[in-house]
C-alpha cells in the first residue's frame, strides 16, 4: 500500500468515524432533536458506540474470510472512536441527564441492570484505549497486549446486554446486534481452532518416528 492510499484510507475512516457527532451537533443546532433532545442525543451516542465497536470487532474476521489486509489497519482508530462516542454518551447522562447529581446517579447504577453492565463495559473500554499505541504494545510484550485487548470481545458481549437489557421489549435493532456480534466472534474462536489443530497436527508429524 503506498503512502498516498494510506493517508486516503485514514482520511476517510476519520470524516465517516466524526460524521455521526457532526450529524447530532448539526440537528442541536438546527432544531431537529425530537421533543425530547437528552434521550435523543443518549440513544444516537448509543448506538453509534454499539456500530463503531461492531465494526471495529469485525476487521479482522474480514481479513480471515477475505485475506484481505487493509481493513486491519484501521482496527485502533475504530476502536478508539468507539470509546470517544462511549466517553460521549456517558458525558450526556452525567451533564445532562443527572447534571452531577451523584446521589441519583448511584442509585441508577445500582438500581438499573442496563446502567450497571453499560457502565462496566464502559470502565472495561479503558485499558485497551490507553495501551493502543504501538509504544504500550512494545512494553507490554505482543501476548500480554493481545490477551488484555481481548478485553474488547467481552466489551461486546456487555454491550449487547445493555442494549437488550434497556430495549424491555423486542428490538430489531437489538436482536440484530446482538446476533452480528454473535458471528464475528464465532468467525473468530473457528478461525482460532483451526490453527490450533493445525499446529497439533504439524506437532505430531515432526515427532511421528520415520
Ligand atoms: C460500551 C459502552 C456502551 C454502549 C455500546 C452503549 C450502547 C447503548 C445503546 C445501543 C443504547 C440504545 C439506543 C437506542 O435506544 O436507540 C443505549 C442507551 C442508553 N445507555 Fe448506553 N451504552 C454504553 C455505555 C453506557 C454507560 C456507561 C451508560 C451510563 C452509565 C449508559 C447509559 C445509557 C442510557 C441511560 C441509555 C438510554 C436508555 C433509555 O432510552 O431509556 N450507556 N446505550
Amino acid at each position: 500500500m503506498t503512502r498516498r492510499t494510506r493517508i486516503v484510507l485514514k482520511g476517510s475512516a476519520w470524516f465517516l468515524c466524526l460524521l455521526p457527532l457532526l450529524v447530532l451537533l448539526y440537528r442541536g443546532f438546527t432544531d431537529g432533536l425530537g421533543a425530547n433532545p437528552i434521550s435523543y442525543a443518549t440513544n444516537w451516542l448509543g448506538q453509534w458506540t454499539f456500530r463503531l465497536l461492531l465494526v471495529s470487532l469485525a476487521l479482522t474476521p474480514l481479513r480471515i474470510v477475505t485475506g484481505l489486509v487493509w481493513p486491519v489497519r484501521l482496527r485502533r482508530l475504530v476502536g478508539l472512536f468507539a470509546f470517544f462516542y462511549a466517553g460521549l454518551h456517558f458525558l450526556v447522562w452525567i451533564l445532562v441527564d443527572h447534571f452531577f447529581n451523584w446521589d441519583q446517579m448511584l442509585a441508577d447504577l445500582v438500581k438499573r441492570r442496563y446502567i450497571t453492565i453499560g457502565a462496566l463495559a464502559l470502565i472495561l473500554l479503558i485499558p485497551p484505549a490507553i495501551t493502543s499505541t504501538n509504544g504500550m504494545m512494545e512494553r507490554l510484550g505482543g501476548t500480554a497486549w493481545r490477551r488484555l485487548h481481548r478485553l474488547v470481545y467481552l466489551v461486546g458481549v456487555l454491550a449487547a446486554l445493555h442494549f437488550l437489557w434497556l430495549a424491555k421489549g423486542f428490538r430489531p435493532d437489538a436482536v440484530l446486534y446482538a446476533a452480528i456480534l454473535a458471528v464475528l466472534l464465532g468467525v473468530r474462536a473457528l478461525d482460532t481452532l483451526r490453527r490450533r489443530l493445525r499446529r497439533r497436527s504439524a506437532r505430531v508429524t515432526r515427532t511421528a518416528p520415520a
